[in-house]
């Protein structure tokens, strides 16, 4: 397959909520401060959606934007895949809601559940079903409502969290956006990242409620050693398969789960953080959402220009990682 005909991101379009939660209005929820979350994570603060504000409302948010700067509607999407942790329902999943709420036809409509590298499984799998000439446009979205499934009482967990949406257009682009190739894992490990209660092994019960266990549990130490592995990994082999080195790339956009982790992994790699995205700062880790939103804050500063190479790194429950390697 060429690059000049290859599937590639036409557009992309973001949406965070409104309301922002600093640091020191969750200093008044949980025993912990600004300067503790900052120096270990990068956050300042994040957003956090209303109530009545649900994954789905989010997630076409994003996909109007990302439609209106493509100069296309809604039934010229044919396929769409949903990357969430924090879906509207069990079903009809996510996807079935963003299909429904923009009148979009019958068409196919999936959630991908795992978790934090779900928009780069979407990726991978929208590139191929354009490559192999199945569908002509799809749409990948990641979108997350963490704050309902965030333990609001541990104070471990419940500061990296926040809500928000992006989407991206993947169709034959001509060389725009080319998605040159991509590589996604996963290795089971319940302990490491988990929501234990809600499925088939541990239904709702009024135990489960008092106890928090629809709420996400993480071994922070241990996840963010796995991360700073994996993404010095997955860069590595990135620029291997895409005959590149890593002074070639212009933009990495990482998950954005703690800059401590990024800067870490990037330094070992050789790339400086002024190639690197952080939005984490005013957006927290936003999971599946985190890399489209980064994404639009990317182009829409000029950070990214034609021919650029651009790497998308993530990892996430599961345990569950990926990248995207695209020439811009
Ligand atoms: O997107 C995928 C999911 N993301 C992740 O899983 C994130 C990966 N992990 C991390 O980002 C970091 O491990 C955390 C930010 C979660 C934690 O940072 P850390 O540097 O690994 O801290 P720690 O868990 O080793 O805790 C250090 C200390 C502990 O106190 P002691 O035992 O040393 O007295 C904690 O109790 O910091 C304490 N602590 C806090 N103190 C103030 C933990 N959370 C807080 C807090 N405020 N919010």
């Amino acid at each position: 397959m060429s690059e000049t005909t290859s599937a590639g991101i036409l557009s992309i379009g973001a949406y965070v909520p409104e309301r922002v939660v600093t640091n020191d209005d969750l200093a008044k929820v949980v025993d912990t401060n600004d300067e503790w979350i900052f120096q270990r994570t990068g956050i300042r603060e994040r957003r956090i959606a209303r109530p009545d504000e649900y994954t789905s409302d989010m997630a076409i948010h994003a996909v109007r934007q990302a439609l209106e700067r493509a100069d296309m509607k809604p039934t010229d999407v044919e396929y769409i895949l949903v990357a969430t942790a924090s879906p509207d329902n069990t079903f009809p999943n996510t996807a079935c809601w963003v299909q429904k709420g923009l009148e979009m036809g019958d068409i196919p409509s999936l959630d991908i559940s795992t978790a934090c590298a779900g928009f780069v499984y979407g990726l991978e799998l929208a590139a191929a079903l354009v490559n192999t000439d199945s569908y002509r446009n799809v749409l990948v979205i990641g979108a997350e409502k963490l704050s309902s499934v965030t333990n609001f009482t541990d104070r471990g967990s419940c500061i990296l969290f926040a809500d928000g949406a992006g989407a991206a257009l993947v169709t034959r682009t001509r060389g725009l956006g080319t998605v040159l190739c991509s590589r996604n894992g996963a290795r089971y490990d319940y302990d490491a990242l988990n929501i234990a209660a809600g499925g088939s092994r541990m239904p709702a019960s009024h135990e489960t409620v008092e106890k928090n266990m629809h709420t996400i549990a993480l071994k922070g130490r241990a996840v963010y050693k796995f991360a700073v592995q994996k993404f010095m990994e997955m860069s590595q082999e990135a620029c291997k398969r895409g005959g590149i080195s890593p002074d070639q790339i212009a933009l990495v956009v990482p998950h954005q789960a703690n800059v401590n982790i990024i800067e870490s992994a990037m330094g070992r790699v050789g790339i400086g953080m002024d190639r690197v995205l952080i939005n984490l700062d005013r957006f927290g880790n936003t999971s599946s959402a985190s890399i489209p939103i980064a994404l639009d804050e990317a182009l829409h500063n000029g950070r990214i220009k034609r021919g650029d190479y651009v790497l998308l790194l993530a990892f996430g429950g599961g345990l569950s990682w990926g990248y995207n390697l695209i020439r811009w």
